[in-house]
């Protein structure tokens, strides 16, 4: 991916579904001066995800696309994209599955976060999976979208210890502080490639 410099930075995208705290240590993570995105827009398929909140507080562009027909959704999504001229999509809890025909569009452009080691622990409730089979480490990790889901090349990975008490809502709150760091990192990385 191309370096940025100054006021040309990488015009940068997030979808989210929920509560947007990635998104918004994204969007603080942008308003750095190293950084090399800038977020024009953000967008979900979900009009109540609490995170359209940092939209109006951050003063970005943000749409929520109805996604009863996602072949429609993308449509829209993919105009939107064009109009702000975005060369990078953050998945950020998004919570629907995209097509191969738009990922092929944004080859190589489109990463996501996952809760997981992966390549352990693909999908939904991974949290709940890994305490069940007694895991010592579980983490999270930031990877490229690729056709399959959860599969595309590791960017980058933090391990953290599990200990005994841990539930899942704890897990998961332990593995989100780290999500906030790892994220912008792995943007630097890619764009350092
Ligand atoms: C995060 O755990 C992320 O890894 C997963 O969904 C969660 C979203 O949390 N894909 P938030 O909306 O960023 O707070």
């Amino acid at each position: 991916m191309a370096q940025s410099t100054g006021t040309n930075k990488i015009k940068t995208a997030v979808f989210f579904s929920g509560n947007g705290s990635n998104l918004k240590s994204l969007i603080r993570f942008s308003y750095k001066k190293r950084s090399p995105i800038s977020i024009e827009i953000i967008i979900t398929n979900n009009p109540k995800a609490k995170g359209l909140k940092f939209g109006k507080i951050f003063k970005i562009k943000s749409k929520s696309i109805n996604y009863k027909n996602k072949y429609l959704a993308e449509k829209k999504i993919f105009l939107e994209l064009k109009k702000c001229n975005i060369k990078l999509i953050c998945l950020a809890g998004f919570m629907k599955i995209i097509s191969k025909n738009f990922i092929k569009k944004f080859k190589g452009k489109i990463i996501n976060i996952h809760p997981s080691l992966l390549p352990k622990y693909k999908g939904l409730r991974t949290h709940e999976r890994v305490i069940k089979n007694n895991e010592k480490f579980s983490g999270c990790t930031v990877h490229f979208v690729n056709a399959k889901l959860d599969s595309g090349k590791i960017i980058l990975q933090k391990k953290v210890k599990i200990s005994k008490k841990d539930t899942p809502n704890k897990l998961a709150k332990k593995i989100l502080v780290q999500e906030h760091k790892i994220y912008p990192r792995a943007i630097m990385k890619i764009i350092s490639l």
